[in-house]
């Protein structure tokens, strides 16, 4: 795929260009299909999928390549979506790339050469736990947030500013010198406050100012938010990165806000994975709140949802992170996975 040099300041040029782009996807599967030799029934030798499958599946991204050009649409890229354990400490050998992170820096790569403006906020928790364990360190939780003592903290912005959020960029910028790492502390993105007197630097979000993310974005970068901020006076917080990533999706006013996480969406048990419920109204994801089915991490996305789509932001999705290219799914097919959340 030939994605065009030229920038694209005009939305109406941004259009023009993610219309070609499209085409010109479209043109080298049929191109590649044509090479392969068609069988009678479609099928290409070798190849599992159809090739006329390939190229539908391309042409029906085409709409959706059009309607989201030059959209700023946030993903948030939870901590629990990790599908491989850690790789072992090889003497000298190079780590390979987790599977789950190669897949989605391939999805916003993809989303952002085809016009669309994609700005990922990371999460860390269960890193955070598990490198204060290897500190000795016992992490302890007051109603599902961690109690976060001023080493606590240290620990929280050397995974998530020091380990996370540069290997994310690192990434993604195999595919071009695209993404560029920062946390809720540079350039003011988010001013944090206190969240509650006994949880000691555990933020919550106090204001954010989307300049720093809008002008990486006039430049076609993708900006990856590490969610530490900082109050007034310039003492550092961990905040949750759901609430970050609603507050950023409502402040650049974005198109959609998305959640990669680790179960198919929001299920009316929490017990059941069968029970995904697909679709919901704001005023019907506000009853299930109040219903008591959300628990624990699913909570703070909820709530983030709900504000948003409140607040201008057209849609919310909570997907299954774990499902490779899970983002293009939803975003460039006809296919809806997970829920979905609507004013
Ligand atoms: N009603 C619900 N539907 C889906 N998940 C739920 C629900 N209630 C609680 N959860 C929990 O929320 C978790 C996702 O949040 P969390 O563990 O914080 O992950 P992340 O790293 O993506 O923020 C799920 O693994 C699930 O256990
Ligand atoms: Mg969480």
């Amino acid at each position: 795929m030939t994605v065009p040099e030229e920038k694209a300041e005009d939305p109406r040029e941004i259009r023009r260009i993610a219309a070609e782009v499209g085409r010109s996807v479209v043109g080298a599967a049929i191109a590649r299909a044509q090479a392969h030799g068609l069988g009678g029934d479609g099928s290409i030798e070798g190849h599992p999928i159809a090739g006329d499958a390939r190229a539908t599946v391309l042409v029906e991204a085409l709409p959706y390549i059009r309607r989201f050009a030059g959209a700023v649409i946030v993903v948030k890229y939870g901590g629990s979506v990790r599908r491989d354990p850690a790789p072992e400490d090889g003497e000298g050998e190079r780590i390979p790339l987790r599977a789950d992170l190669s897949t989605f820096v391939e999805d916003i790569s993809l989303l952002r050469a085809v016009g669309m403006k994609p700005v990922v906020v990371h999460g860390g928790g269960p890193q955070i736990g598990e490198m204060m364990v290897k500190l000795g360190k016992e992490p302890i939780f007051k109603d599902g947030l961690r109690v976060t003592d001023a080493e606590t903290l240290d620990i929280a912005r050397m995974v998530l500013v020091g380990k996370i959020n540069p290997e994310i960029v690192a990434a993604m910028n195999v595919n071009g010198p695209i993404a560029v790492g920062l946390s809720g502390a540079d350039a003011g993105l988010i001013t944090a406050a206190p969240k509650a007197d006994n949880l000691g630097f555990v933020g919550d979000v106090g204001g954010v100012d989307p300049t720093i993310v809008t002008r990486l974005l006039c430049e076609d970068l993708v900006p990856v938010v590490a969610t530490i901020g900082s109050d007034t006076a310039g003492q550092a917080y961990n905040i949750n990165a759901d609430t970050v990533a609603g507050a950023v999706a409502e402040a650049i006013g974005a198109e959609k806000l998305i959640y990669l996480t680790d179960v198919p969406g929001i299920l009316a048990d929490p017990e059941d994975p069968d029970s995904l419920v697909r679709f919901l109204g704001s005023g019907e994801l506000a009853a299930m709140m109040a219903g008591g089915s959300l628990r624990g991490g699913m909570i703070p996305k909820a709530a983030s949802c709900l504000r948003a789509v409140r607040s201008g932001v057209r849609a919310a999705h909570i997907l299954d992170g774990r499902v490779p290219h899970v983002l293009l799914l939803e975003v460039l097919t006809d296919q809806g996975t997970g829920t979905m959340v609507c004013q």
